[in-house]
C-alpha cells in the first residue's frame, strides 16, 4: 500500500441544522474527503437525505464528496447522484443484481466506483470485480445508524480485502465504515484500510468537529509511523 491514509467524516452525525457550518469545520480541519451517507428506510431501517442535501453539501466545500447509497434499486438514482457533485459513488454488493453494469455505469457518469460489503457478505464476492473498481467498502457495523460499535472480526475482513486488492494488482482504495475512533484507527490502518470514516468520533468529539478531525488524525499518524 503506497497512498496516504484519508480521513472522510460522516456527515450523518453532524448537527442537521447547522450542517454547511459542520462540513465547512471538518474541511479547514484537514478533512480530506466528505463522506455522505444516503439512507432510504427500505434497504436499511433509517432515512437520512438524498441528492438535494448532497448538492448543498457540495456548496459548502471543495472535498470529494465519497457518496454512500444505503438505498435500493441504486441504479435509479446514479445520474441524480452525479448531477449533484458525487465525486466516489459506493453502491452495496447486496442491493445490485447486475453489479458489473452498475459500476460501469457509475464510471461512464464520471464518478469512480465503489462497491460496499455488509458484515455478513462474503469478502471474496468482489474479486471478479476489483479491476473495474476504484474502492472496496468494508461495513464494519451493520449499515443504517451512526454511533454503533465496531464489529471485532472486521479486521480480519480488511486483511482479506486488502490481500485481495494487492493479488489483483490493485489501486483501489480501502474504506472501514463503522464505529471508527481514535482508538481503533490504528489497528484498521495496519490491516490494510487507506480510507477511515468516522461519524460520531468526529462530529461528537468533546472539542467539536475540529477536534475529532485531530484526534482522529493523530491516531492514523501514529499508526503510519508504527508501520515503517
Ligand atoms: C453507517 C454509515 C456510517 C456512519 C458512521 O450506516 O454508513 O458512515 O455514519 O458513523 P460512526 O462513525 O458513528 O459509526
Ligand atoms: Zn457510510
Amino acid at each position: 500500500m503506497n497512498h496516504d491514509v484519508l480521513l472522510a467524516p460522516s456527515i450523518l452525525s453532524a448537527d442537521f441544522g447547522t450542517l454547511a457550518d459542520g462540513v465547512r469545520e471538518v474541511d479547514q480541519a484537514g478533512a480530506d474527503w466528505i463522506h455522505v451517507d444516503v439512507m432510504d428506510g427500505h434497504f436499511v431501517p433509517n432515512i437520512s437525505f438524498g441528492p438535494a442535501v448532497t448538492a448543498a453539501v457540495g456548496r459548502s466545500t471543495d472535498r470529494p464528496l465519497d457518496v454512500h447509497l444505503m438505498i435500493a434499486e441504486p441504479d435509479r438514482y446514479l445520474e441524480a447522484f452525479a448531477d449533484a457533485g458525487a465525486r466516489v459513488l459506493t453502491v452495496h454488493w447486496e442491493a445490485c443484481p447486475h453489479l458489473h453494469r452498475t459500476v460501469q455505469r457509475i464510471r461512464e457518469l464520471g464518478m469512480a466506483p465503489g462497491v460496499a460489503l455488509n458484515p455478513a457478505t462474503p469478502v471474496g464476492g468482489i474479486e471478479d470485480l476489483l479491476p473495474d473498481l476504484d474502492l472496496v467498502l468494508i461495513m464494519s457495523v451493520n449499515p443504517g445508524f451512526g454511533g454503533q460499535r465496531f464489529i471485532p472480526r472486521s479486521l480480519a475482513r480488511i486483511r482479506q480485502a486488502r490481500a485481495l486488492l494487492d493479488a489483483a494488482g490493485s489501486a483501489a482504495r480501502l474504506e472501514v465504515d463503522g464505529g471508527v475512533t481514535p482508538d481503533n484507527a490504528a489497528a484498521v490502518v495496519a490491516a490494510g484500510a487507506d480510507v477511515l470514516v468516522a461519524g460520531s468520533a468526529v462530529f461528537r468529539h468533546e472539542h467539536g468537529a475540529r477536534g475529532g478531525v485531530e484526534a482522529m488524525r493523530e491516531a492514523i499518524v501514529g499508526a503510519r509511523l508504527r508501520s515503517v
